[in-house]
């Protein structure tokens, strides 16, 4: 068995989950694919946490360059998200030649073009399933399943938080602000929910997205944005009334005059796919023109879920490495890259 490495940097919520389902599925992997896929070591700042998942003695560390350095790790998984480190975490782990999984929409969303130019000058990839609708499987259905079609219309509701507080909005007939303390205890807020309510989450989610969908590059900051603070519960009863539901999202279309891309509350008719998806769901309708319409459905954040994606990424990379595959950086993260059409 060809043994491939991984360091974990992160052992909150997704990379607890993460190197729990790895540990359940090792010796699967073993007989399916033939290689021995191990978490080397695991970088978090508490160790106690990491005990508990497993990690002692040279499979902990506090210090991600312990991980980044290693000579020995094929694949670094970067999940505390935020900026700082991640950005040298990246730069570092490909730096060394290193295939690096991510899940974090906020540095992707706004500098993966940078990032995925120093994964190509040392033939490594980029991979970021997790990075949009969690467990949904929409970077790979874009990438992949999808590539026969000229992908027309991405729309997706990209934030659960947003999701679970209008869906008991409308149910409810409850006001924002006491919805959103509940979304918070839920766990489903990020820390700082202005990422959430404003759509800034949403719009890292849907630049990641278009650009694969499209080839192109789209940044969060190409990206209109409306949160939904200013929503009121009578707002939603009116459009509700009338044979709408209001939703937050995200929305890339390619038009003749450009990739258009936004975020804000949309009045949906009350039959559409997407009008269905409530509570903290995630859901993506994409409009390609073989396939016509088809639309993802899942988790889009938990600590499983997420998992889900990345260690799929994980044994994706772990498959092309094991067969010494070429893993063709230039093209991914984010598909083909053509000189298409300007962004609005
Ligand atoms: N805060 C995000 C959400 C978590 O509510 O969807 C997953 O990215």
């Amino acid at each position: 068995d060809r043994t491939v490495n991984v360091g974990l940097i992160g052992l909150g919520t997704v990379g607890g989950g993460v190197a729990k389902v790895m540990a359940r599925h090792r010796d699967e992997y073993r007989s399916a694919y033939g290689i021995d896929v191990r978490i080397k070591r695991a970088c978090a700042l508490e160790e106690e946490r990491a005990r508990e998942l497993g990690f002692e003695g040279d499979a902990f560390t506090q210090n991600w360059q312990d991980i980044v350095s290693d000579p020995d790790i094929d694949i670094v998984v970067e999940l505390i998200g935020g900026e700082h480190p991640a950005t040298e975490i990246f730069e570092g782990a490909l730096g060394s030649g290193k295939h690096v999984v991510s899940a974090n929409k906020a540095l992707l969303g706004r500098h993966v073009e940078r990032l995925a130019g120093i994964a190509a000058e040392h033939g490594v990839q980029i991979r970021c399933e997790a990075s949009a609708g969690g467990g949904i499987p929409i970077v790979n259905a874009l990438e992949h399943a999808l590539v026969g079609n000229e992908v027309l219309t991405v729309a997706g509701i990209l934030n659960g938080t947003t999701n679970y507080i209008l869906s008991r909005m409308d149910a409810e007939g409850l006001d924002f602000a006491e919805v959103l303390a509940d979304a918070q205890r839920l766990g489903y807020a990020e820390a700082d929910p202005t990422a959430d309510v404003d759509g800034f989450d949403a719009a890292s989610k849907v630049a990641i997205l278009s650009s694969i969908a499209f080839h192109t590059r789209v940044t969060t900051d190409d990206v209109f944005m409306e949160g939904i603070r200013d929503v009121s519960a009578a707002d939603i009863a009116e459009a509700r009334s009338m044979g709408y539901v209001v939703k937050l999202l995200g929305i890339a279309r390619n038009t003749a005059d450009g990739v258009d891309v936004r975020v804000h509350p949309t009045m949906l008719p009350a039959d559409h796919m997407l009008a269905g998806v409530n509570g903290a769901m995630n859901a993506v309708y994409v409009v390609g023109d073989a396939v016509g319409e088809t639309m993802f459905y899942g988790a889009g954040a938990g600590s499983f879920p997420t998992a889900s994606a990345v260690v799929g990424d994980i044994l994706a990379l772990a498959d092309a490495i094991s067969h010494n595959d070429h893993v063709q950086a230039e093209i991914k993260p984010f598909g083909r890259v053509l000189p298409l059409k300007s962004i609005e």
